[in-house]
């Protein structure tokens, strides 16, 4: 081989070697990149460094208004959608409030609740019959709002647009009902999100959406929130004035035009979610992914988890152990590069096989296996 040849092998090898190291799986970024359109154009303007953004983003309101067909009138911009919801939260509740979300929902919901002095309680379905029963219960006791994301985070469950329109159809007008939509560009159903349908025919509802996932930009902390017109001045009225960067908002503007980066990176999550869930599944383990960026994995046992999450990090892979909601035996796999996901399923294959030949064929429980195993560590 020519010295050059030796040379880009080299760079290969390290670019490969950098991508994997400490590669972050753990928070549902997108590890494709940011829209290459976005970026290219806002760095050949460095007036967006330097001048404050126009007040009312109305340029980045139109441009959402045309994409996803909603009034720009109703739409509320924030940094991220954590900001939305934190907005909308402190809109909607104060002490005593109740607030109900579906069973394991994105843990602000809860966070932000409880620092109110809000009611925050969970859902969940009932003997495989879906929500409607445990919703009715809930509805009982009068909650002023309800959250339902959908696709979720952290299970990666999908509510089907008319399951979701059934169960807000059960919602008495006066409760609030949020619908968050992190995750609505990997659904099938993106171009006619149920939660932009649920605020157009609904008074008190709000659907919220997010630039960090498929678009890539979590860094520059970017949402938008789409209200019932009775809620629109509610939500502005707790909006810092230049909540979002100049920077941020063009960047959203633009992103929002590239199709190929959205459906290059749809159809990169669904491919390596399938790829991923059916290989634990053929060790035994369950796992699932739909119109999500991750993988949820349920292990047999806490320990279980721990040792593939530690076992992983020891390879250079960030992942999320779920303990913060209570899923002790459960990990969040974001879905990376090509090059990211090529190793990882290597080496997971590589440790599955190795507990296989261990312990026997379908005993998961044997990545408890005890010299990975820190020796503080037991059973819970
Ligand atoms: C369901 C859900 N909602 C909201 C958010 C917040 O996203 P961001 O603040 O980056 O828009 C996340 C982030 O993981 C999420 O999973």
């Amino acid at each position: 081989m020519s010295s050059s040849g030796n040379k880009s092998a080299v760079a290969g090898a390290e670019s490969l070697e950098a991508d994997c190291r400490n590669a972050r799986l753990h928070a549902n970024e997108n590890l494709l990149g940011a829209s290459g359109l976005a970026l290219h154009l806002c760095m050949s303007m460095p007036s967006l460094l330097s001048e404050y953004p126009e007040v009312t983003y109305k340029s980045l309101r139109t441009a959402i208004g045309e994409r996803w067909n909603v009034d720009p009138e109703r739409v509320v911009v924030g940094a991220g959608s954590d900001e939305l919801i934190d907005i909308s939260l402190r809109s909607l509740l104060q002490a005593g409030s109740r607030i109900v979300a579906l069973q394991h929902s994105f843990k602000m919901y809860k966070i932000r609740s409880e620092l109110l002095g809000a009611d925050y309680s969970e859902i969940f379905p009932a003997s495989g019959e879906g929500y409607d029963t445990t919703l009715n219960i809930a509805l009982q006791k009068n909650p002023d709002v309800v959250v339902l994301v959908n696709p979720s985070n952290p299970l990666g469950d999908y509510l089907s647009p008319s399951a979701l329109l059934k169960l807000v159809a059960a919602i008495p007008e006066r409760t609030t009902v949020i619908i968050d939509e992190a995750y609505a560009e990997f659904a099938p159903d993106r171009e006619n999100s149920p939660g932009v349908q649920i605020v157009n025919a609904r008074k008190n509802s709000i659907c919220l959406r997010t630039f960090s996932k498929a678009y890539g930009i979590a860094g520059l902390r970017l949402g938008w929130a789409y209200a019932s017109a009775d809620l629109v001045p509610v939500l502005q009225a707790r909006r810092a004035p230049y909540n979002v960067s100049s920077f941020s908002a063009l960047a959203g503007e633009y992103a929002l035009w590239d199709a190929d980066h959205l459906e290059k990176t749809a159809t990169h999550c669904l491919v390596w979610g399938q790829e991923i869930v059916s290989l634990f599944q053929g060790y035994g383990v369950q796992a699932r992914s739909r119109y999500v960026n991750f993988v949820f994995v349920e292990f047999n046992s806490p320990h279980a988890c721990k040792s593939l999450h530690d076992y992983l990090a020891r390879e250079g892979f960030l992942t999320s152990p779920l303990t913060d909601y209570g899923l002790d035996n459960c990990l969040r796999i974001s879905i990376g590069s090509q090059v990211q996901m090529t190793r990882l399923c290597d080496v997971l294959r590589k440790e599955l096989d190795a507990v296989e030949r261990q312990k026997g064929p379908r005993d998961v429980d044997a990545l408890n296996h005890s010299h990975r195993l820190p020796t503080t560590l037991s059973e819970n």
